[in-house]
């Protein structure tokens, strides 16, 4: 292996520095290898100065750094991407164009840190010929193959100390708050947080909430002399009667982004006699400097995808399986998408904290 490239591809999660930063220091130490950075996602191939060499000095000083020194591109799909054409605005597809720059770069490998999206189309670059490693990415933790992705850690520990500080001002008013938080179609953000802060409902896609539910919640914690009450609500979660709510309809270039729910049922509860105030806590969630298991996981991860990278074993992805770095094929990740087992002990043991879920 004499040349690597690495690419940071959907929305950035904290850790993408520590995934370079290992991986670079991996290649190079440890298989004198020349690695390249690509800016911006897909989107450094086409670009003029895309293409960014990284040496050691490159990456000094960058483990605790959250965001990427790669930049990030959430519109970054090679098979349907945005352009302007003659004045008007087109959705071409870059694939091929890709494949031939990773060739006249000479790419041996080319690491790809992403989340769902990303990983299918890097899966479906490898089927034309390119050499892929995955690196599974997002605060949302819903890639399947891995128990864990990186920069899930920092978001839960971020949306853990919103729930702490939203519980004493919630108390002081005797008020009921409720916290929207990340995650698209899977709850763990707002479970882990939700339980780890203490919550007293928790909403989340997996198990679909009636309004009634919530509110018996919050009148039960009044019956019993508590005045107030926190409701964790995850953006993807769903009341049984109707469906998710988004802020902004998807196209062939964005997915549809979710958003809204929290304030819906804020506004119901409210609307019950109950002061209520909504936080959404939005992007806070990908910012800033990882968790020591974030940077743990990472590191381990950059390395691992640059061994594998040099084993040849492209079209794969490194993952955490009972506590070690292992590795699967990017057919079966992007098979099924992770989501939270609602049978699953953290489930029943959040129910036997008397949190409840809204479907009871
Ligand atoms: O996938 C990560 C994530 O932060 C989701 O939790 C959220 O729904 C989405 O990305 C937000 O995307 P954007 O950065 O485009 O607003």
């Amino acid at each position: 292996m004499k040349r690597l490239g690495i690419l940071t591809g959907g929305g950035d999660a904290p850790g993408l520095n520590a995934v370079i930063r290992a991986a670079v220091k991996t290649a190079i130490y440890e298989y004198g290898c020349e690695v390249v950075g690509i800016r911006d996602g897909y989107d450094g191939f086409m670009a003029d100065g895309g293409i960014v060499p990284l040496g050691i000095e490159d990456v000094r000083g960058i483990l605790p750094r959250g965001g990427t020194i790669l930049g990030a591109a959430n519109r970054g799909n090679p098979y349907a991407r945005k352009v302007i054409r003659e004045g008007k605005e087109v959705v071409i597809d870059i694939s091929d164009e890709i494949i031939k720059a990773i060739g006249r770069l000479d790419l041996d490998a080319l690491l790809v840190l992403g989340g769902d999206g990303t990983l299918h189309s890097a899966h479906e670059l490898y089927l034309k010929g390119a050499p892929i490693i995955g690196v599974p990415k997002t605060i949302d933790n819903d890639i399947g193959g891995t128990e864990a992705t990186f920069g899930f850690d920092t978001a839960v520990t971020t949306a853990t100390e919103a729930i702490d500080k939203l519980h004493t001002t919630a108390e002081a008013h005797h008020r009921v708050m409720v916290l929207e938080l990340m995650g698209r179609n899977a709850g763990f953000i707002a479970l882990h947080a939700g339980v780890s802060g203490g919550a007293d409902v928790i909403l989340i896609p997996e198990i679909p909430f009636k309004y009634e539910s919530v509110l018996a919640k919050v009148r039960q914690r009044v019956e019993r002399g508590y005045l107030f009450s926190i409701i964790v609500v995850s953006e993807g979660a769903q009341p049984k009667e109707g469906g998710q709510i988004f802020s902004r309809a998807g196209d062939e270039v964005y997915v549809p982004r979710l958003g809204g729910i929290g304030q819906l049922v804020g506004e119901y509860i409210e609307g019950q006699g109950f002061e209520t105030r909504v936080t959404v806590l939005g992007h806070v969630q990908r910012g800033g400097t990882p968790t020591p298991f974030d940077r743990w996981l990472a590191t381990r991860y950059g390395a691992a995808a640059v061994r594998l990278a040099a084993l040849g074993k492209f079209d794969r992805m490194v993952s955490l399986q009972a506590g070690r770095i292992m590795d699967i094929s990017l057919t079966e990740v992007i098979a099924v998408s992770k989501r939270v087992d609602i049978h699953d002990d953290a489930v029943i043991t959040a129910r036997g904290m008397s949190i409840a879920f809204g479907d009871e």
